[in-house]
């Protein structure tokens, strides 16, 4: 842990030693990233989702670079000791490796992001490398990556099939080659992102991808009920639960009728860090994603998976 209380990879590698499950959560603004710090989360992830939740685009593709330093920005003024990473958007480091070490530097000195994460395996892991070797730490982003997904033809869950898997696996194999400081997996079922995470020695997160991962991560504006055109399985919206405890917080107040006056703990940032507070307690207790936020494989995909040489018992 740094001077400040902020946790770093040291912590993060503990954890993972210990088995103690890691929480974060995306944010944008400076509101959010508030709550998710009062409420004691372990990472932020300024993610190209902002671009829909966030802008209102259709997609993540248009977000432009000076689009999510803008959000970076207002994210670290929200979350001055919280671990936080700033998410490549597309065409930020794909053109060649002088221009993603460009953009993943303005996120560090322009943002002041601790991190950065890209989308992808062995097609950027050249670009991967030159940001590790510029100093930056990067995470690694393989699964359903969101960039990519006209060429899986929509929002698929990857790593079903065993050349999916294989294929993930050697892309995971070559980002913990390449220097990244963990993986996150996207969209998968949990039984190859467990195989996946039993192969690396770093940290390996996983959204919607199961529970027997290192960590867990959702979008804000998800697990707030926020967005509605698109939610998929494992977007637990956690509002329902949350109401009971907003009650209890409001039995505790000797005075609700003052509450705000001094304090202005009265509406929805309360509500938001108790929720985040469920959330972390959920990720960091192993009750979430219980199994309805979970991609199961049939017993047919899971014994055609046990077949691949890679599969450890
Ligand atoms: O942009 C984002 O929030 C992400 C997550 C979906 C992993 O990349």
């Amino acid at each position: 842990m740094g001077l400040s209380g902020k946790k770093g990879i040291k912590d993060f590698n503990k954890m993972k030693r210990k088995g103690k499950a890691i929480a974060w959560v995306t944010a944008y603004d400076y509101p959010f990233s508030y709550c998710a710090e009062q409420a004691g989360i372990d990472m932020i992830l300024i993610g190209d989702s902002g671009g829909m939740v966030q802008l209102g685009y259709e997609t993540t593709n248009p977000v432009s670079m000076n689009e999510m330093l803008s959000m970076a920005k207002s994210v670290r003024k929200g979350a001055p000791n919280t671990f936080i990473i700033g998410d490549m958007p597309q065409g930020a480091y794909e053109i060649s490796t002088t221009l993603a070490v460009e953009n993943a530097l303005r996120f560090v000195k322009e943002a002041g992001c601790d991190a950065i994460k890209c989308e992808g395996g062995i097609r950027v892991v050249d670009k991967v490398k030159a940001i590790v070797d510029a100093g930056i730490l990067v995470c690694g982003h393989l699964g359903l990556t969101p960039q990519s997904t006209s060429s899986f033809g929509g929002y698929k869950v990857q790593g079903k099939s065993r050349t999916s898997f294989e294929d993930i696996l050697k892309d995971a194999l070559a980002l913990q080659e390449a220097g990244v400081y963990a993986v996150l997996l996207e969209a998968m079922p949990a039984e190859s992102a467990e195989q996946i995470a039993k192969h690396l020695d770093i940290p390996v997160y996983g959204i919607g991808a199961g529970p027997n991962v290192d960590g867990q991560l959702l979008i804000m504006h998800d697990l707030l009920g926020f967005y509605q055109p698109f939610r998929p399985k494992f977007a637990k919206c956690f509002i329902p639960e949350v109401i009971l405890e907003y009650a209890n917080y409001l039995d505790s107040l000797e005075d609700v009728s003052a509450t705000g006056i001094e304090t202005r703990r009265d509406g929805l940032l309360v509500l938001v860090q108790l929720t985040l507070e469920i959330y972390i307690r959920k990720v960091k207790n192993k009750t979430f994603p219980g199994k309805e936020y979970v991609y199961q494989l049939s017993e047919n995909a899971l014994s055609k998976l046990q077949k691949s040489e890679y599969w450890i018992e």
